[in-house]
């Protein structure tokens, strides 16, 4: 499964919102529509943002606009995930190296889109390792295929779990509003055969999510509702991992306080997703689409080098001072 292409000059996006009924892939030729995509979350999930958004830089080079400008329009699509700026920062690099050319950018983005997806097989060999046998694995939101250039973090991990014969039953929680547990968790796991259930009560053995932005000292922003399951977790001795790529690690951040949360608006709420209103019009709504988990409620970090343990301050940086 994926949700992003590149074919003939030519992006091409799997509609998220219209999933899991209706699959249809979206043509972009051109950087700006990409801007709304990413905002209207047609694309969505931390690493999946930053490689459509490098693509989407592509698109200017191809059409010789300026690139300063693209990037401005993409990173201001949204706030949180850190790939985002990291992808653009790379690609911008590439564009003072290349002189702006197309084809050099074009195998920059391509070579983001498949650093991506080794990174996330590699992240489901690590974190394969430490789900027990017949486990019954919660996840919160969607970290699959769809939210990454393919194979997911969380779900990259259950992937592999699953693929080594360890997985009974997954647990795929609910995000509001945009439920992308039934909508996007549970069409992946079903496509590949995975047993999944839809959270209502059942016990848990592990527990792991994805990850928008990492502060160096571990804690992290994931989809509003990650940090009740993680409390969740550690009140009842539930192991609780994180798995992300170094990309979405943010070294600059001391810590989770610093890290911009979205605010969306509060039609998504109570209306925009809904064919009937789900509120009275008069109730107000407050729509923070990420939380902010404390790191002393991880067990352990998922990356592609590697898992890492507490003290989370030395384990993180050592990933960025270790040349792998
Ligand atoms: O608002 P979304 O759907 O983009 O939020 C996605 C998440 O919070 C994911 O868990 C996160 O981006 C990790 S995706 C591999």
């Amino acid at each position: 499964m994926d949700a992003i292409r590149w074919e003939g000059n030519t992006l091409y996006l799997l509609d998220q919102t219209k999933l899991p009924v209706t699959e249809v892939w979206l043509p972009y030729t051109d950087y700006r529509p990409v801007a709304d995509a990413i905002r209207t979350m047609v694309v969505r999930g931390a690493p999946a943002i930053g490689v459509a958004a490098a693509y989407a830089y592509c698109l200017a080079a191809l059409a010789g606009e300026g690139l300063d400008e693209a990037k401005e329009t993409l990173a201001a699509s949204r706030p949180t995930a850190v790939n985002l700026f990291w992808a653009l920062e790379r690609m911008e690099r590439k564009a003072k190296e290349c002189g702006g050319a197309a084809e050099p950018l074009i195998a920059e983005a391509k070579a983001i889109h498949a650093e991506d997806v080794a990174m996330c097989r590699a992240m489901g060999a690590h974190g394969a390792a430490v789900v027990p046998e017949h486990a019954r694995i919660l996840t919160h939101c969607n970290a699959g295929a769809l939210a990454t250039g393919g194979y997911g973090t969380a779900l990259g991990v259950i992937r592999a779990a699953h693929e080594a014969g360890k997985v009974n039953m997954v647990y795929c929680d609910e995000t509001r509003p945009l439920l992308q547990g039934a909508r996007l968790t549970a069409y992946e796991l079903v496509s590949d055969h995975i047993p999944a259930t839809l959270m209502a009560k059942g016990k848990i053995d592990l527990a792991v999510v994805g990850c928008d932005r990492m502060a160096a000292n571990g804690d992290f922003a994931n989809k509003i509702g990650t940090y009740s399951v993680a409390v969740n977790a550690h009140y009842h001795g539930i192991p609780f991992y994180v798995a992300l790529p170094c990309s979405t690690i943010d070294l600059s951040l001391a810590d989770g306080s610093g890290i911009p949360i979205e605010e969306r608006d509060g039609e998504e709420i109570k209306t925009m997703w809904y064919e009937k209103p789900m509120a009275l019009p008069e109730v107000k709504c407050y729509n923070p689409a990420f939380d902010v988990t404390d790191h002393e409620l991880i067990a352990g970090i998922v990356t592609e080098k590697g898992i890492c343990r507490p003290p989370y301050t030395k384990s993180l940086k050592a990933l960025f001072d270790d040349k792998k």
